[in-house]
């Protein structure tokens, strides 16, 4: 990889996804057969769709991740929304997939087949690291596997690292990860994540439990309907959201997610990436699909 000067750089090691996606009146229950009224497939992951979100915002994103003999698709759309993707391998087997089910209020489930991205190596993780230098930002979800091994390795380099929890699991209650969430700079999880992270349901509890948790650590919640809020040391501030008509809630958060970071990388001050991050992820909001739902800086600054 070519050096880039002193430019600040995203590695984002995560989850690429075929994500087939099932209009549905409502969600289906048990026992229930329901028909849907429309069906597509779009390219998505917590991973892709956070890199997406930081090309787009104009950031210098670099993918990390593995897909299956199916996945040229999802190597396009990255590469077509300027994330370098040379770092992304192919392997034999599956690509990582969901079945999502959008609802007649935009509202989604979502059903996680791992595949290929759950088959990270030490290795490869080791040659990828390699590239990047104190500094340099790590991004990382919980759709791949060895989690904690790349945030012990990046935090060794004198890397930033930023975690998005989601999907939070049991795993992450284990010792590996307890131990790495101390290295991590930036925490950005929704409230259900922050419930599971640290046995505080209201915002204003998980806060506090963050800060006495992670003390040096950043965090920032977000509340869907109620905003977010950044929170670092005794500094805070809150942001609402701007209000659309729910198309489609998927990749919302990622978007979120995405463009919050890429204002942190052109040092802009919170309180505006917030409102930068709750613009993206309102007009992801109103339109359907994961990566496609993602918009451009251009049309985020008009917003
Ligand atoms: O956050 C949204 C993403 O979560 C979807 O694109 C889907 O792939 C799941 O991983």
């Amino acid at each position: 990889m070519e050096g880039q000067g002193n430019q600040i750089r995203a590695l984002n090691f995560g989850s690429l996804n075929l994500d087939y996606v099932y209009s549905v009146d409502h969600m289906v229950r048990p026992k229930e057969t329901l028909a849907c009224t429309d069906m597509q497939v779009f390219c998505g992951g917590k991973g892709l769709n956070q890199s997406i979100a930081l090309a787009k915002a104009g950031a210098a994103v670099y993918h990390a991740g593995l897909i299956g003999e199916e996945g040229d698709g999802l190597l396009l759309e990255c590469a077509k929304a300027g994330v370098h993707t040379e770092y992304i391998r192919t392997i034999s087997g599956k690509c990582g997939h969901t079945i999502i089910q959008v609802d007649r209020d935009g509202q989604n489930c979502i059903l996680l087949y791992g595949g290929a991205n759950r088959r990270m190596t030490k290795e490869y993780i080791d040659e990828v690291l390699r590239d990047f230098k104190e500094k340099d930002i790590l991004l990382l979800q919980n759709e791949v596997n060895l989690v904690p091994y790349m945030i012990e390795r990046a935090y060794e380099k004198g890397m930033t690292v930023v975690l998005n929890p989601s999907p939070y699991d049991k795993e992450m209650d284990g010792s590996d990860f307890q131990k790495a969430f101390q290295k991590v700079s930036m925490f950005i999880l929704n409230e259900v994540e922050g419930e599971q992270m640290t046995g505080e349901a209201q915002p204003e509890k998980i806060l506090l439990k963050m800060k006495s948790l992670y003390p040096e650590s950043i965090t920032v919640l977000t509340l869907g309907e109620k905003g977010s809020i950044y929170q670092y040391k005794d500094e805070r501030h809150q942001q609402r959201i701007y209000p659309v008509k729910a198309v489609d809630t998927t990749a919302a958060g990622d978007t979120f997610t995405g463009y919050f970071l890429s204002s942190v990388m052109e040092g802009m001050p919170a309180p505006e990436g917030l409102a930068l991050a709750a613009k993206a992820s309102a007009i992801a909001v109103s339109k359907s699909g994961a990566a496609a739902s993602i918009p451009l800086r251009d049309e985020v600054e008009r917003f």
